[in-house]
């Protein structure tokens, strides 16, 4: 029998990946799996199971117009109730994972090694007791070992391997900094808690231009080894941005990827006056209109809170805007206080 993955993103973030049998409707495979999707008739009466089906496909049997209309069908909205997964979907649940009965999935995992990538960024690398699903983008909160403190990391490897791995900026006297300088070993237990978070691929159906500031770089990384696996027909431009050129981490890795995936432009910009590099400043001094593609592009941004309201602003003063912009405000210093 066929098994289709499906995404399940709950309103506050959490998301959760379910299995569902190829004659199984996605509720009944939710509820099976103990996540209780909000629904009443279970007959394609009610509306009240109605989500948003962002990717995959799917057949929907019976349901009345009350229930649902044809521009909320052709619109992408579905009634889980009455869904069958024809491939794996990722599904938008309009209600909290406390609401649904559920809750992040905690994974226990297993320090395989700490590379220091640059003065300011660490690689961890860990083992998970077993693969963990999750949109390409998305992150954890990571626990660190003999604490009861947690922080959260975007994953820079693929979705559903055994192994993960991380970009961690080093923030000198940071707990999670203090821990990979200090005591990490090969060995040491660790806790995972997730996936979450809205900052991941959506299905690629345009070009698509990729910003990333710092170790905000991860997410793209864990994009590039998901559209190894599946391809992409639309190009991708990649601005990587950092302040110094040792600050350049997984430069072999991202060329590596850029090559196995196919139409990837790389583009590294310094922002440090006194380096010497073709590319100085920041990213909207070198995003020009062309990068856009007359607003038919999808703009990905995991960088600090300035580089989005600039790159936002960027936009006004080019004059174009693109389908879709997606990102995620990468503050290490809000997120050691907010996970504190
Ligand atoms: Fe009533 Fe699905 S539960 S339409």
């Amino acid at each position: 029998m066929t098994t289709y993955s499906v995404a399940l993103n709950f309103e506050d973030g959490v998301t959760r990946v379910i299995q569902c049998d190829e004659d199984e409707k996605v509720t009944d495979a939710a509820f099976r799996q103990k996540i209780n999707i909000p629904m009443d008739c279970r007959d394609g009466v009610c509306g009240t199971c109605k989500c948003f089906a962002e990717k995959g496909a799917y057949e929907l049997e019976f349901y009345l117009d009350e229930a649902m209309t044809e521009e909320e069908e052709a619109e992408g909205y579905v009634l889980t109730c009455q869904m069958l997964p024809q491939s794996d979907c990722v599904v938008r649940v309009p209600a909290s994972a406390a609401a649904c009965k559920t809750a992040p999935e905690a994974i226990a995992g297993e320090v395989l090694g700490v590379d220091r990538l640059s003065d300011t960024a660490f690689g961890l690398r860990v083992a998970l007791a077993k693969p963990l699903g999750f949109l390409p983008g998305q992150y954890v909160n990571v626990g660190i070992p003999g604490t009861e403190l947690h922080r959260a990391y975007s994953f820079s490897s693929a979705p559903g391997a055994r192994e993960a791995s991380f970009l961690i900026r080093n923030l000198p006297g940071g707990r999670m900094s203090t821990y990979l300088a200090e005591r990490a070993a090969p060995g040491d237990a660790l806790t995972l808690t997730g996936p979450m978070g809205a900052f991941y691929l959506r299905p690629v159906e345009r070009p698509q231009l990729w910003l990333a500031g710092g170790t905000g770089l991860a997410p793209f990384l864990s994009m590039m080894e998901y559209l190894v696996e599946q391809g992409s027909d639309h190009p991708v431009t990649l601005y990587y941005a950092v302040t110094r050129a040792a600050d350049l981490v997984e430069l072999e890795r991202v060329t590596a990827l850029a090559g196995a995936v196919g139409n990837v432009t790389v583009v590294t910009i310094l922002a440090a006056p006194e380096e010497d590099h073709a590319r100085k400043g920041f990213v909207t001094d070198h995003v020009t209109a062309e990068d856009l593609n007359g607003g038919d592009c999808d703009v990905y941004l995991c960088g600090p809170p300035p580089m989005v309201d600039a790159v936002r602003a960027h936009f006004g003063k080019l004059g174009v805007q693109p389908a879709a912009f997606h990102f995620e405000k990468f503050n290490p210093t809000e997120t050691e206080a907010k996970a504190a």
